[in-house]
Parts: C-alpha cells; structure tokens; sequence
C-alpha cells in the first residue's frame, strides 16, 4: 500500500514546482520534504509497536498523504496559514484522494479507508474526540506525533521579528495546552505555538526524541531576546517541568 501511496504522492507533486528553498516559508518544497521526515518519524514510532507489514504500511501511507491539501492551499491563496486562509488542508487532503478515487482504484478496503481519512483528518485539530474508537485512534496519534516531531525537528534560519506573546497563547502555554491555530497573533505566538507541542504528545518514543535531539532548546533560541528575559525564564522553567514530568512517567 504504501509504495502505490509514494507513487501517487510522487505523481501529484510533480505538477507543483519543487525547488531547493526550504527554508523560504511558504514553497512547496517545504510541504514535500516534511511529508517525507514525517513518514520517516512515523517509521520510527511503529517500529516494535506494530507487528504487522500492514499496520506499518497503513501508517506510512497517512504519514505520506496527511498533507497533500497544503499544495492545493499554497496554490490558491499563497499561504499555510489555515486561520488566515479559511482552508482546512486536512479535509482537503482527503477530497484529492477521492477525487483521484485512490482508495478504490488500489484496492482499499473501507476500513483501511475510514482509518485514513480519520487519522488525516484529525491531524490538524486542535484535539483527537475522545469519541474516536480503536484502531482509529492510535492512528490519529501516530500521526499527531510523527508531524509535531518533524516540525520540531526543524532548524528554521530566518530570524523572528520582535513581538510580544498574545494573552491567550500565554495563557494556553501556562496551563500545558496545546495552543490552538486561531489564538496566534504575532511572530513569538507561532514560536510559542510550537513550543506548546510538547503538551499534546502521546508516545514515550516522542517524548525521548524531543529530549534526544533537543527539540525545545532549538525553538527556544528562536525567541531569546526577543521577548522580555523573566517570560523566558518563565517559559524555560515550564518546559523544564513538562519534561521532567515525562522523564517520571518513563520510570
Ligand atoms: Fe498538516
């Protein structure tokens, strides 16, 4: 399942112009390559937790497709930014599968489908409903965690302009909340925004990545001296908790 996924991820991409500018913001040779690190992440996560070739594969194929709505985002309103756009890139990925009918062309069964379209759906909200049942779940959380990690995991180059954090996302962050899409004002709050990915993080394998690859300390350094130094103090002293906290539940 998954190398026919890398095919038509291949294929539908090639109509975008992929070039060597990922560190500009909005190109579709960002989207590209963080769908690959994502499945890469996603790899990881599975291996030792699934036993099955096909749960591996069913989770790579989201990982690979969760993101196809971000070219058709990009396309039209030259931006990633769903708040600003009214675009929920998510549900778009979703209607490019059906419409290409990936799903039967391939042979997907309705349950490999519905867990598909689940897990890509709820990747972008701001939390899973506790009412999705198994397997759907686990998906949803593989993939919340694989895409946070890739994010994460970027050395983003370009500076942050000077700006103040938004009450809300302060607020949010405080609390150990996931800061959702809608409260991001300024620069710092997109900084913060990610930060606050720790919050929602599901598996220890994760957790041990962030603290491995110095995730937080890498974003961190995006907003010294941008933001007055008690706030950072403050936020260095949050995150230090949270992960301390993981480190206890690891035991
Ligand atoms: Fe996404």
């Amino acid at each position: 399942m998954y190398e026919k996924a890398c095919r038509f991820f291949e294929e539908f991409t090639s109509q975008y112009q992929i070039e060597d500018d990922f560190y500009e913001v909005f190109t579709y040779s960002r989207k590209y390559i963080h769908s690959k690190t994502v499945v890469e992440y996603m790899n990881h996560l599975v291996k030792g937790k699934f036993q099955k070739d096909h749960d591996i594969q069913l989770a790579k194929t989201i990982a690979i497709f969760h993101d196809l709505g971000r070219f058709t985002q990009l396309e039209k309103y030259h931006s990633y930014n769903d708040t600003i756009t009214h675009f929920d890139h998510a549900k778009e990925s979703i209607r490019i599968l059906k419409e290409a009918n990936w799903f039967r062309k391939n042979q997907i069964s309705k349950e490999e489908e519905s867990i598909l379209c689940c897990a890509i759906y709820f990747h972008n909200k701001w939390q899973i409903p506790s009412s999705v049942q198994e397997p759907w779940m686990t998906y949803s959380k593989l993939i919340r965690d694989a895409d946070k990690l890739a994010i994460l995991s970027v050395k983003e180059k370009q500076p942050i302009e000077k700006s103040p954090i938004s009450e809300k996302v302060w607020q949010s962050f405080q609390n150990n909340e996931l800061v959702q899409n809608k409260d991001k004002k300024t620069p710092t709050d997109f900084i913060i925004g990610t930060l606050s990915f720790l919050y929602d993080i599901h598996y220890e394998k994760s957790k041990k990545l962030i603290q491995e690859e110095k995730m937080m300390e890498n974003w961190l350094q995006r907003v010294e001296g941008k933001i007055p130094p008690k706030q950072m103090e403050e936020i260095q002293k949050i995150i230090k908790e949270a992960l301390e906290k993981r480190k206890e539940n690891v035991r």
